[in-house]
């Protein structure tokens, strides 16, 4: 008889995600064991408590968190979903347009500047409005819509005084003029779930910021888009975000490696925790 697969699943919050994840492990009767990322520490010496695991499902709402606990257990040769290099290209925004743009996937004019003096001359040259983003961050926090010199100017002293390191790396994008939505698409493995509109009335659309989430349909472009983008991010379990550009069509704005889909699942009624589990269970087997 094969032995059953032993499962992690590295978390900081059982939101309603990991509980219907939770749930379809329990379904298929894995042996899966929780790691809540407060309360674990990893010993380098005593590597094979972790190489014990078939595979590791990450789900830390802490991005740092979860990429060092993915380089440790990659390291070790530990499957994991998603692999450390993933996380650490989706997990910071610039490095996706990095990817993005080496992989000719269309994206949002972007431009990158250290210090204000330079930021501030990029965002002249865009025109206004524009927006301004930490390259690490999620829920729509921090991010500015800059409407003129006066804004450009106070938010580009405030972030050099009192932002964080990171807050030196100044992500300057163009403003897109989108109908009122963006896309999010649930892409597992060489597979498009799903994809649903988050509508706001706000131009930061998050579900987490109050935006309404409806069914999208899946077409070829919106498919062979998000599989593009996927791919040049190494691929896994992602939520590729898209947005209507209306010069350019649809963009890809972001790519999420630990994405939330309680809008998603009951929206679409696809059983995406279910699909995530099969993944996982398809790349333990791998090895
Ligand atoms: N350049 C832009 N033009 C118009 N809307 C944008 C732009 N960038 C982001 N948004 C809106 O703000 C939301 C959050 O932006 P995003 O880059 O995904 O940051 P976060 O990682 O915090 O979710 C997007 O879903 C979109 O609705
Ligand atoms: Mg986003």
């Amino acid at each position: 008889m094969q032995p059953r697969l032993k499962i992690g699943v590295l978390y900081s919050r059982v939101r309603v995600e990991e509980k219907w994840i939770f749930a379809a492990m329990e379904k298929r009767g894995l042996d899966y064991i929780r790691l809540d990322d407060r309360a674990i520490h990893f010993d380098l010496d005593e590597p094979a408590l972790w190489r014990a695991f078939d595979a590791v499902l990450e789900r830390s709402i802490s991005y740092t968190s979860g990429l060092y606990a993915l380089r440790m257990l990659n390291a070790w040769g530990v499957p994991t979903v998603n692999t450390a290099v993933v996380a650490e290209v989706c997990g910071d925004k610039l490095t996706t347009s990095a990817m993005l743009a080496r992989a000719g996937v269309p994206q949002p004019h972007n431009k990158v500047a250290f210090s204000p003096e330079a930021a501030l001359e990029a965002i002249e040259g865009f025109g206004y409005p524009v927006v301004l983003k930490p390259v690490v961050g999620s829920w729509g926090r921090l991010l500015a819509k800059i409407n003129d010199r006066d804004a450009a100017e106070a938010v580009l002293e405030h972030k050099s005084t009192l932002g964080s390191v990171q807050h030196s790396v100044f992500y300057i994008q163009e403003f897109i003029k989108k109908p009122g939505r963006d896309i999010r698409a649930i892409v597992v493995g060489e597979r498009v779930l799903t994809a649903i509109y988050r509508k706001s009335e706000h131009w930061i659309t998050n579900t987490a910021r109050g935006g309404e989430g409806e069914l999208c349909p899946i077409t070829p472009e919106v498919e062979s888009l998000c599989l593009s983008a996927a791919a040049a991010v190494g691929g896994g379990v992602l939520a590729v975000d898209l947005v209507e550009h209306p010069e350019k069509g649809l963009v890809v704005n972001e790519i999420n490696h630990t994405m939330e889909f309680h809008s998603a699942q009951p929206v679409s009624g696809v059983d995406i925790a279910d699909e995530i589990v099969n993944y996982v269970i398809a790349v333990a087997k791998k090895i």
